[in-house]
């Protein structure tokens, strides 16, 4: 929401979440900024906006189409509220992002990669459990009506030494990680070690760090 309310400064920005915790944190980002004044929130669920028809030239949602049974309602939903021409733009996260060198030496190597099949072991469980989605992103963007489908890759890198910003993300979101059902308690108790702030083995005080992400952004004209 920031990137888009600093490059379109002379726009109106509406940012949506369901949850209150997500709407504060969003506030509370830009309560010191002169953007305030151009970002709208609401604390509302995406699949029914209170947002006029027709009203924005872009929709954009960032990692929670995947969440519904019918991500295409979704879709339609923020489409809605698009001009005839605008677009919907529905970013995935391609691939868990990658920071540990293989061997950390602590634990067994490769611990990212146990973390990364944990996780998809947790995710393919709960996406079952709430109904089957056998489609892909552009087949959903085209049954919501959309033309034009584009794919778009997005690859982001940084290298030590980390801004304090990206290694309080970067700690937060590992040590997170320790909380998934399906990693074992000696592998979380390693997460919990290396990300343990102001002690020998905190692998974010490491200066030998490369963090890669990588994203997809679906897009469609209404
Ligand atoms: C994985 S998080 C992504 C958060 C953020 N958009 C991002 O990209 O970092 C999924 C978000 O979807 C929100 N969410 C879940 N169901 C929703 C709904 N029905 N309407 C609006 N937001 C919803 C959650 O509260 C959560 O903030």
């Amino acid at each position: 929401m920031q990137l888009f309310a600093e490059r379109f400064r002379e726009g109106r920005v509406a940012a949506l979440d369901i949850s209150a915790k997500a709407i504060e944190a969003l506030k509370a980002r830009f309560a010191e900024s002169d953007l305030k004044n151009m970002v709208t929130t609401y604390e509302a669920d995406v699949l029914k906006m209170p947002l006029e028809d027709a009203t924005f030239d872009l929709a954009w949602s960032s990692h929670t189409m995947h969440i519904f049974v019918d991500p295409v309602a979704g879709v339609c939903e923020l489409a809605r509220v698009v001009m005839p021409g605008g677009r919907v733009a529905i970013r995935k996260v391609a691939y868990s992002g990658r920071l540990l060198p293989l061997d950390i030496g602590i634990g067994e190597p490769g611990i990212e990669s146990r973390i990364q099949a944990a996780f998809t072991k947790w995710f393919v469980a709960d996406r079952f459990k709430r109904g089957r989605v056998p489609f892909g992103w552009p087949r959903v963007l085209m049954n919501a009506g959309l033309r034009e489908i584009e794919v778009i890759l997005f690859f982001f890198q940084v290298s030590t030494p980390f801004s304090a910003m990206q290694t309080e993300y970067l700690r937060k979101s590992l040590r997170g990680k320790a909380d998934l059902e399906h990693l074992d308690a000696s592998e979380k108790a390693t997460l919990l070690r290396i990300t343990e702030p102001g002690t020998p083995d905190d692998a974010l005080a490491r200066d030998d760090l490369h963090f890669t992400d990588i994203a997809t952004v679906f897009v469609g004209r209404v």
